[in-house]
């Protein structure tokens, strides 16, 4: 899996530093149609596909799940439930604006979704917004970075400038799993405690 970022812009495709095969999650060649089964680095497999309209409940049984600090940490501000309008809206995105990523585990019936990221495009600043999450009994994994090298990529797919997001400056496991990868932190005086971090990516100028 390699993923080559640029900070600031001008640079093309710098390559991140090597890293450890341990350090990720590993992708499993499976021939899934649906996706591709990847393990832990303590050996527990889960699905890496696509979001489906069909994962509202394992959607909102996730979010039963989190704690009211990954909650804050996820969304930014409290929440005590996910909505069903709201976890339609998550379940259903449009393609040519968004990308989501899901982590289910089939170990168990009916299937739970350990971990999701998405991005958010922004077609007229060419940058897309990222979130993403992994539910706290399967997390320090390798699974939040490989969600996040997924999200890289497909913002690299889309020809896209920048991938950026806002991350609270108390979630430090968000700092240095973005800090490894290479993003840059922008205090935001109109936010206090809210980092705006992002990585700019080489641009190419053929279409893809
Ligand atoms: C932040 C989050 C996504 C990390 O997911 P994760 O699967 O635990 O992350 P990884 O296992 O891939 O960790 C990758 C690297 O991040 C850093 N990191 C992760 N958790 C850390 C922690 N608790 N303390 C310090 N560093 C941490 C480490 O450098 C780690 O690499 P290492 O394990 O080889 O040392 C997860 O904790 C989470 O979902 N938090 C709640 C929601 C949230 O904060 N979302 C981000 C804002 S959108």
């Amino acid at each position: 899996m390699s993923v080559a970022f640029t900070y600031p812009a001008p640079i093309r495709f710098a390559p991140l530093p090597p890293r450890s095969s341990e350090r990720f999650a590993r992708r499993h060649d499976s021939g899934e149609p649906h996706g591709e089964r990847v393990s832990t680095r303590d050996g527990r497999e889960l699905l890496l596909r696509a979001i489906e309209p069909g994962d509202v409940a394992a959607l909102q049984r996730c979010f039963s799940r989190l704690s009211p600090e990954d909650i804050r940490r996820r969304f930014l501000h409290a929440m005590s439930e996910l909505p069903a309008p709201m976890a339609q809206r998550l379940c259903q995105v449009d393609p040519a604006l968004e990308t989501a990523f899901v982590l289910m585990d089939e170990s168990v019936t009916p299937a739970e979704m350990r971990g999701v990221g998405r991005i958010y495009v922004d077609p007229s600043a060419d940058n897309a917004e990222f979130s993403v999450l992994v539910e706290r009994d399967w997390s320090r994994l390798g699974l939040g970075a490989l969600l996040m090298q997924r999200l890289v990529d497909d913002c690299r797919r889309r020809n896209l400038c920048e991938i950026w997001g806002y991350v609270l400056l108390e979630n430090r496991p968000m700092l240095e799993l973005c800090r490894e990868l290479g993003f840059v932190r922008r205090l935001l005086p109109s936010e206090p405690g809210t980092a705006q971090i992002s990585l700019a990516l080489g641009k190419s100028d053929k279409p893809r």
